[in-house]
């Protein structure tokens, strides 16, 4: 196998001052991939050079993923404190008293006495059944409140005191949201994790996270084309048949999917892609260490934002809303 020396990757500073690769390896698999798949490609992406993993408890496999650290370790393939594991609180378990007996649980599943990145993974409580369609929607869910939201992460913000997570973050937040939650944070988020792609790119959101010290971790970074159905819209873009990825593709001789990549790293947020296919996975990597895009295909970059969100969360909306741009305050 293709090794990639892992001191070549890029890495990024937090604002608590950890430093954590610039790029990582995403573990959903999309209802797609089983446990066993995706685990398999955690154990080949840590042989190839990958020191940051982006788990979940909702993705139904960190347990599989924990067994595979543990291998890893014994084999001697990396250290613990060389890898950086990110995990998410899920949303049936915000309310008080939830959040530390989910964290133990993830810990438990991967098998590790603390977490490095521990993440609210959506902003309200509204379960739903795994790989449920769109009628399997939570009758009682609700859109986002402050207080609720507030319950949850001064609960966050204990596990750092107890020293079972090095930091604390959230995902899918706006910036609507963030201006009434970060006033009230005892201690700050240290990373966003948004959807961000070359046909979604968030600049607004992209600035506000560098203004307040945030760093932005970049789901779907290649424009998500195997998300689940129940998330899709007839006229969706393809982010790999945007043209002036694919000019610049050719130019570099390469997948557009490298591409988004080298995007992603020049431009400063941190992007975890998926893939089970060892070649993928590996290419995704090595594209971070060398043939870096030209400051005109930067540019060419910011002009061709189609500013569509491609990961809508349809399934969390609430009874009264209009539509999914409700969860998103109709920033986009
Ligand atoms: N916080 C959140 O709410 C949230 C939401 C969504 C995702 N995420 C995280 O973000 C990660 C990635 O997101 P994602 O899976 O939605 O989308 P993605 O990474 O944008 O797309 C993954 C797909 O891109 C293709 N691909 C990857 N590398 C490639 C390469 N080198 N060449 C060609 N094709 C390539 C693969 O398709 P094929 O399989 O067809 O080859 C793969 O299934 C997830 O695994 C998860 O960890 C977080």
């Amino acid at each position: 196998m293709n090794t990639i020396d892992p001191s070549l990757v890029p890495q990024r500073k937090l604002s608590n001052g950890m430093v954590i690769p610039g790029i990582g390896m995403g573990t959903f698999g999309n209802d797609r991939f089983s446990s066993a798949q995706v685990s398999e490609a955690v154990y080949g992406a840590i042989k190839a050079g990958y020191r940051l993993f982006d788990c979940a408890a909702a993705y139904g496999n960190e347990n599989e993923i924990g067994q595979v650290f543990s291998r890893a370790f014994a084999d001697g393939l990396v250290q613990r404190n060389e890898i950086t594991i990110i995990s998410k609180l899920w949303n049936n378990m915000h309310g008080k008293g939830d959040v530390l007996v989910a964290c133990a649980q993830s810990l438990c599943d991967l098998c590790l006495d603390y977490l490095d990145i521990y993440m609210v993974h959506w902003p309200f409580p509204n379960y739903h059944e795994p790989g449920a369609n769109i009628e399997g929607r939570n009758p009682d869910a609700v859109p986002f409140s402050l207080q609720e939201y507030m319950t949850t992460w001064r609960q966050m913000e204990h596990l750092v005191d107890l020293g079972l997570v090095r930091t604390i973050g959230m995902s899918n937040m706006t910036i609507t949201k963030l201006e009434q939650v970060l006033p009230l944070c005892r201690i700050k988020p240290t990373v966003l994790e948004v959807e961000m792609n070359p046909t979604f790119q968030q600049p607004g959101l992209f600035e506000y996270c560098l203004k307040h010290q945030i760093l932005p971790i970049a789901f779907s970074p290649m424009g998500s084309p195997c998300r689940p159905e129940r998330d899709t819209e007839k006229n969706d873009v393809e982010t790999f048949k945007l043209p002036e990825l694919v000019e610049i593709a050719q130019a570099h001789h390469c997948h557009p999917a490298e591409v988004c990549v080298k995007w992603a790293v020049q431009r400063g947020q941190v992007p975890i892609p998926f893939s089970v296919d060892e070649n993928e996975y590996t290419a995704n990597l090595r594209c971070t260490t060398r043939d870096f895009l030209t400051e005109e295909e930067m540019s060419r970059f910011a002009a061709a934002d189609k500013n569509y969100r491609l990961i809508k969360g349809k399934i969390f909306l609430w009874k009264d809303a209009k539509d999914w741009r409700d969860i998103w305050d109709n920033e986009s």
